[in-house]
């Protein structure tokens, strides 16, 4: 096959990913572990070409640049497993609105990993098609998976790399609410090499963190939502914590932030389960009972004026289309 379409869903961590211990292997500084979310899918060709450079396009502009330079390192990884150089195609759709925080380069990685591997003729597992996706973007490696992931930090290309988890509780959801798509002013990855560079609080970051790595994965295997809830909505502010302390620092939430933030806790002191997380960006992500999603967002609307939001439950891993 020389052609290959690969749809794939954006994750949203419920313990975050935040600094790198290796820029080149992209080995991150903790574990992380996510949701893959049933909204927003990339939908990613590649196609083997003739040409003599390689064509990046993301919702119909041609991209050039440290964008198109990171999809070609990705394929440069591929194109050296199937003992080839010929040079690809690879055209891409998002369907969620580019840099806004909302995790859009996990589901290009995700997708471009899965659909490159099949044109180029090789045959990944997901454990593979994981550490191949890493390497584009850090986040990427966790929508291979659908559900709940957990990505293993690993000190090597070869033991950083994740895996799915398995959930018997009740059916989780995410409420993603839109503040703001405009892009965003500093990248994720510019974000986080300079907190690692910068911040006095990096430290305790990476200490407590993969601490909350440990606790959320057992609150995973013991099916206890609260717990993991509100491991959740610690890591995302210890996160953004770390970053506070960076100089300049590096600040994504808002007073709107903020108030979405309170209104989660108070819906939580009328007994309705929710907990609030955002990335690199002012947007917040609401993790729920998906049998409360509705209400939830019910909620959050009364509160809060000019916010939109999206109900999310989890989604699949990265997946071939049939092109028929
Ligand atoms: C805040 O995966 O975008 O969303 O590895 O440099 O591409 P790179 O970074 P990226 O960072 C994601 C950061 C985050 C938290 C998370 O998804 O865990």
């Amino acid at each position: 096959m020389t052609r290959a379409t690969a749809v794939a869903h954006p994750n949203i961590a419920l313990v975050k990913y935040w600094g790198k211990a290796d820029r080149e292997l992209n080995l991150p500084a903790t574990g992380s572990l996510s949701l893959t979310l049933g909204i927003f899918p990339t939908t990613t060709t590649v196609e083997l070409t003739e040409e003599a450079t390689d064509q990046v396009i993301l919702d119909g502009a041609t991209l050039s640049g440290e964008e198109s330079a990171r999809v070609r390192a990705v394929l440069d990884l591929v194109r050296e497993r199937a003992g080839t150089g010929a040079h690809a195609r690879v055209t891409s759709t998002n369907t969620v609105p580019t840099a806004a925080g909302l995790a859009s380069s996990a589901a290009a990685f995700a997708a471009l990993a899965k659909a490159s591997s099949v044109a180029y003729g090789l045959s990944l597992s997901d454990a593979e098609l994981s550490r191949l996706a890493r390497r584009g973007s850090g986040s990427a490696c966790r929508s291979i998976f659908g559900g709940l992931a957990r990505w293993n930090q690993g000190t090597s290309d070869e033991t950083s790399v994740a895996e799915p988890l398995e959930w018997k509780g009740e059916d989780l959801a995410m409420v993603v609410a839109v503040i703001s798509s405009a892009r965003k002013k500093i990248g994720s990855r510019a974000g986080m090499n300079h907190t690692v560079e910068t911040s006095p609080y990096f430290e305790g970051w990476v200490r407590s963190n993969a601490a909350l790595v440990e606790r959320a994965s057992r609150a995973v295997a013991e099916a206890d939502f609260t717990s993991l809830g509100e491991i959740a909505e610690m890591s995302a502010l210890r996160m953004h914590a770390s970053m506070l302390g960076a100089e300049p620092p590096v600040r994504y939430l808002t007073g709107k932030s903020f108030a979405i933030f309170d209104a989660v806790q108070a819906l939580r002191e009328e007994g309705l389960e929710a907990y609030a997380s955002a990335d690199a960006g002012p947007n917040v992500k609401i993790l729920c009972r998906s049998r409360e999603a509705a209400l939830v967002t019910q909620s959050l609307r009364e509160r809060i004026e000019d916010v939109k939001m999206h109900v999310a439950n989890a989604g699949p891993g990265a997946y071939l289309l049939d092109e028929g």
